[in-house]
């Protein structure tokens, strides 16, 4: 029996994560899949009950389950300055399960194609995965505000040791061994200490993975070839930072935000969340795009529990209710079928067969 720890979070992270539980229960249906869910607080709603984004009960929940669907944490009602943000829970969450490696797989959906901003013959055939360092760099380094002298100063500090790189690198070679063979680790080695680091252990990882192409780019060049060659990228590695932003330009070659589903891997059990946020503007609308969370659970299935049939058969409903014409509103053209958040849900639970 699988130990689940769910939290859905704030905003739409309620609303997906219902949906994404919806097709999880389908599949134990077909597949005889067997699990047992425990529901846990974190992100705004658990500041408002417990004082906490990260509370002791959810702490104790996740260490003894097997994986974690999150949702998504935030919202306007928790951005007053000075107060605590549920934003940190999330920060607390990967760093006390250790979950250093966070995979974004990204890819242009056939029946997506034309929703995409760019040109058809660009995003044809992308299939990218986005390895991001997940509990090191800005997010975790020193940091502060202070006044002197009158005037009021703040900073956040990129950290890395050679450690954290490497372990995260040998990763990425692994996963890129799986795949096409390819890496680019992306970084700023023209101006900033941590990334010559950054590169000088990527070097280092590469002797041992000579099958895998490598190369370096600058992350302001990667921003510009995402857009303008994206089919160009296999694997990209980079740190956490730098991760953060890639991937939500990088989830609108597979049409939208809303398609991104992504894996937190590292010592402690895994974490499957969309990449999107709480999406403040749409919630409570039934509007929100399940999908992501959705591919999020696929992704449970093949990697925590290394059920790849009932992995794929969820990937198999996404692409042929895609294929259906039926669509949320991120991603529908006038010739589609606009649909809500649990119709889209249903949608999914019926392709699973
Ligand atoms: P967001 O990802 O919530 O939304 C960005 C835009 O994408 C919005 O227009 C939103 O409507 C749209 N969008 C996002 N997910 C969608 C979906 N599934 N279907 C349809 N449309 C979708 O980012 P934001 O607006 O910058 O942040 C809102 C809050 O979420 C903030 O508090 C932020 O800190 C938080 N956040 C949380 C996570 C997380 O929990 N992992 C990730 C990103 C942002
Ligand atoms: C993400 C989010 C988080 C991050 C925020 C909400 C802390 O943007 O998961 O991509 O920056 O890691
Ligand atoms: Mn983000």
């Amino acid at each position: 029996m699988l130990k689940l720890a769910i939290l859905p979070g704030d905003g739409i992270g309620v609303e997906v994560t219902k949906q994404a539980l919806r097709v999880l229960e389908k599949v134990k249906e077909v597949y005889g899949v067997e699990y047992s869910c425990s529901e846990g607080l974190i992100g705004g709603k658990a500041i408002d009950e417990t004082g906490s984004p990260f509370p002791q009960q959810t702490k104790d929940l996740v260490k003894q389950c097997d994986a974690v669907l999150l949702g998504a944490v935030g919202g306007p009602k928790w951005e007053k300055a000075g107060s605590v943000r549920p934003e940190k829970g999330l920060l607390e969450i990967r760093k006390y399960l250790q979950l250093y490696a966070n995979l974004r797989p990204i890819k242009c959906w056939k029946y997506l194609i034309d929703q995409s901003p760019f040109k058809n013959e660009k995003v044809e055939g992308v299939d990218l995965l986005i390895v991001r360092e997940l509990t090191g760099g800005a997010y975790f380094g020193s940091r502060g505000t202070e006044i002197k002298d009158n005037i009021e100063r703040a900073f956040d500090t990129i950290e890395y040791n050679e450690k954290e790189i490497r372990r995260l690198v040998k990763i990425a070679f692994d996963l890129a061994g799986q795949r096409r063979k390819k890496i680019t680790s992306v970084d700023k080695a023209n101006v900033l200490d941590t990334s010559r680091l950054w590169r000088k252990i990527v070097e280092e990882e590469a002797t041992g993975y000579s099958e895998i192409s490598l190369n370096h780019m600058y992350v302001d060049n990667c921003a510009m070839q995402i857009c303008s060659n994206p089919a160009q990228f296999d694997v990209i590695v980079t740190e956490n930072m730098f991760g953060d932003i890639l991937s939500d330009q990088a989830s609108v070659l597979g049409a939208s935000l809303g398609m991104l589903p992504s894996a937190s891997i590292g010592e402690g059990p895994a974490l499957y969340e969309p990449a999107h946020g709480s999406a403040p503007d749409i919630a409570g609308q039934d509007k929100a795009n399940p999908l992501a969370t959705i591919l999020s659970v696929a992704m449970m299935l093949r990697i925590s529990f290394k059920l790849f049939d009932a992995a794929k058969a969820i990937e198999k409903a996404v692409d042929i209710v895609l294929k259906r014409g039926l669509r949320t509103a991120d991603i529908w053209l006038p010739r589609d079928t606009c649909v809500g958040t649990c119709a889209m849900g249903d949608a999914v639970l019926r392709e699973i067969v």
